[in-house]
């Protein structure tokens, strides 16, 4: 019996489903599954027995010569140019996602004014209207040089343009509110939002010409649609920061063009966006080293060292399932390195609801975080703050044993240059202020004593 081609698919996860489900069976997100259009499902499933018939696929030798790779544009912002890995490349896609407010317009008048200095460049608004980006642009400084607005929703006429190969950059404010002309749905639906992307990096690379997207996020802080857009586009950076806080933060969630453990700081000054000069200490400056419960680990983003605040509260809790918050770092990691102090320095966290923050919105998940957090909770828990020029690093084994971390020189120095006299780890050999421990017991003697 032929199987019944799908025409649902999820927001969340782009699975797809033959009928409509309150809650998606591969992700669980709830209220995320809506109809694709009937048309769009109808010709992929027909087209699969015409391709056997009709067609072969073309291969190449290993060593034959690929096209060249694309030439970049840079932004003007080293700091982004650096996420992505060298600049905009010609032809390629990056979606760019952020809560409202956080600064993506405000972003992209800046690189799109820089790269208008060289270039023409196209600014797409579907949501303001071309004064109001003109008198963003003139709050923000930017020089006129060869930027031209358009406040339209038409993505086919926006396709029509990234496909001349007129402009050097186009910048499209934003997908959830372009529409595709004879595609059903919504603007900002699961059927429009695909359509209208596919359109665009397809004609983007047709034209050769940088295409910037945004795109919003949902309540939750994922992008909305994130699997759906994620496989169409070359780059996903997501901006993150606080709203009422003037750091932030710009990673690369994927990238086909670079790396993606680079992250970018920034902030949001009175004439826009700003590199960070220091980066290294940004996430530490409001740091009160006196309160128990703090430990500061080097940890390792991309090619720098940034030091990092990790923050433990331990407080005794009645309630059989005690709470274990954690946010900024990896909760299974926090989990295991919570039950290695039980289990093996008989600290009783059973009894005890566990927070653990890594402050000032830094997010780490590499391993070498571990002992920090160890040294925190311990120091939560004892109420002893950890010394004020003291830091850590190192990954904590299950047997209660340390592991050394990469780039460990890197580290140090960029410790020893931000004033912590002291690295407790197990580090190579035992150096100016290195505090080598091999097990997660005899860090907290040297620590505590
Ligand atoms: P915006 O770029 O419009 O955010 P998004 O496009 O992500 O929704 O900017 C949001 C905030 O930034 C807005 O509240 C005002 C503030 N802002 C500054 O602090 N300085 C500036 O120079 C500009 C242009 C905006
Ligand atoms: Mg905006």
């Amino acid at each position: 019996m032929a199987k019944k081609s799908p025409t649902f698919a999820c927001k969340e996860c782009g699975d797809t489903f033959t009928k409509w489900l309150g809650r998606c069976s591969s992700c669980g997100a709830m209220n995320s599954i809506a109809e694709i259009s009937a048309g769009e499902v109808a010709i992929s499933a027909k087209s699969n027995a015409q391709v056997l018939a009709a067609r072969g696929l073309t291969s190449e030798a290993l060593d034959d010569q690929g096209p060249p790779a694309p030439p970049r544009i840079s932004t003007g912002m080293a700091e982004l140019d650096r996420v992505l890995g060298g600049g905009l490349p010609r032809g390629a896609c990056v979606l760019i996602g952020g809560e409202p407010g956080i600064g993506k317009s405000t972003l992209l008048a800046q690189v799109a004014g820089a790269v208008a200095m060289a270039g023409p460049v196209l600014y797409v608004t579907a949501e303001e209207s071309t004064d109001q980006i003109r008198a963003r642009c003139q709050r923000l400084g930017v020089p006129p040089g060869n930027l031209r607005l358009a406040a339209t929703s038409d993505a086919v006429a926006v396709a029509g343009t990234l496909a001349s190969g007129a402009f050097s950059l186009v910048v499209v404010d934003s997908i959830q509110l372009l529409t595709q002309d004879g595609v059903e749905g919504e603007p900002g639906g699961v059927t429009q939002i695909r359509s209208c992307a596919a359109t665009l990096v397809e004609a983007a690379k047709r034209g050769r010409t940088a295409l910037v997207i945004v795109g919003h996020v949902t309540k939750d802080g994922t992008l909305a649609g994130p699997r759906l857009l994620e496989h169409l586009v070359d780059t996903v950076l997501s901006f993150e920061g606080d709203r009422y806080a003037d750091l932030r933060v710009l990673r690369a969630v994927k990238n086909r063009y670079g790396s993606t453990n680079e992250i970018g700081l920034f902030r949001m000054g009175g004439t826009g966006l700003e590199a960070v000069a220091d980066p290294g200490s940004v996430f530490i400056a409001d740091r009160d080293a006196g309160v128990p419960g703090s430990c500061v680990v080097p940890s390792i983003e991309g090619n720098r060292c940034l030091l990092v605040e990790v923050q433990a509260l331990v407080n005794p809790s009645d309630m059989p399932q005690p709470q274990r918050r954690v946010s900024g770092l990896d909760r299974d990691r926090v989990a295991m390195v919570l039950a290695v102090l039980s289990r093996r320095l008989r600290m009783p966290l059973g009894s005890a609801d566990v927070y653990v923050n890594a402050t000032g919105g830094a997010r780490i998940i590499e391993p070498a975080a571990d002992l920090a957090v160890a040294l925190a909770v311990a120091s939560a828990w004892r109420e002893i703050p950890v010394p004020a020029d003291l830091c850590a690093v190192g990954e904590v084994g299950l047997g209660g044993e340390l592991r050394p971390a990469p780039r460990y020189e890197l580290r140090a120095a960029e410790a020893r240059r931000l004033g912590f006299q002291r690295l407790v780890g197990p580090g190579p050999g035992a150096g100016r202020g290195r505090l080598t421990a091999k097990r997660l017991a005899e860090a907290v003697e040297a620590v505590f004593g």
